[in-house]
């Protein structure tokens, strides 16, 4: 029996697109750290127990990761997928889950980690920007690479218009890199990723 754990703050929707296409998964469980997060009730709808926990309940960073990593170890998952999940985590949490901790970024790594991306990359004046899937280490944002998608900079473009292309490439990339994981096509070779067989990942529907 293979689970699945997602990490949620607000909207949900890579979230969605993960539940909506998830494939040799047995259990999902989504856990946010906002209990106001509209990806809960979306969960909720799919039929997905949900976790909230509050970090505000907590006197620190610490404390508050080490009852995130109680409840995740309880469904002892295959995978942890921060999708939307805007706290930062402690060294020790990230080492804990160490290439099974993956995360979605709004930009094309190593270009603009941290918050904003569309909004830097509108003022860098790039051409090319995009979305990339990693596994999660203690260097912000700057894990091993799973997949990126590339979509081009348009003249006129706003960061809402950005971030709405961004998002659809989101919401092609991320099902696919959850589903080499769960299929156990990723390998590192010396902390780079490698995909067995990238083919496309046959997805069924939820
Ligand atoms: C997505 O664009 C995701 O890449 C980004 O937050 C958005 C969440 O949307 N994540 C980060 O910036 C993490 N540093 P969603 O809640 O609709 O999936």
């Amino acid at each position: 029996m293979e689970s699945l754990v997602i990490l949620i703050s607000g909207n949900g929707s890579n979230m969605l697109a993960l539940l909506e296409a998830r494939s040799q998964i047995d259990r999902v469980i989504v856990i946010s750290n906002n209990p106001n997060a509209r990806g809960l009730e979306i969960a909720r709808k799919y039929g997905v127990e949900t976790i909230v926990l509050d970090h505000h309940a907590f006197p620190n960073r610490q404390t508050f990761d080490t009852a995130l990593a109680e409840r995740i170890d309880a469904h002892q998952p295959k995978l942890i997928a921060l999708a939307g999940f805007m706290r930062i985590l402690s060294d020790r949490f990230v080492q804990r889950y160490q290439n099974r901790l993956m995360n979605i970024h709004p930009s094309l790594l190593p270009a603009f980690p941290g918050l904003g991306t569309h909004a830097r990359a509108l003022q860098e004046g790039i051409k090319i920007h995009g979305c990339t899937v990693h596994f999660v280490t203690p260097k912000l944002d700057l894990g091993p690479i799973i997949i990126q998608a590339a979509i081009p900079v348009l003249p006129g473009d706003t960061e809402e218009t950005l971030a709405t292309r961004v998002l659809q490439q989101e919401h092609r990339i991320y099902p696919q890199a959850v589903c080499w994981f769960m299929e156990d096509r990723i390998i590192m070779n010396e902390n780079h990723v490698e995909v067995l067989d990238s083919r496309i990942c046959e997805l069924t529907l939820y």
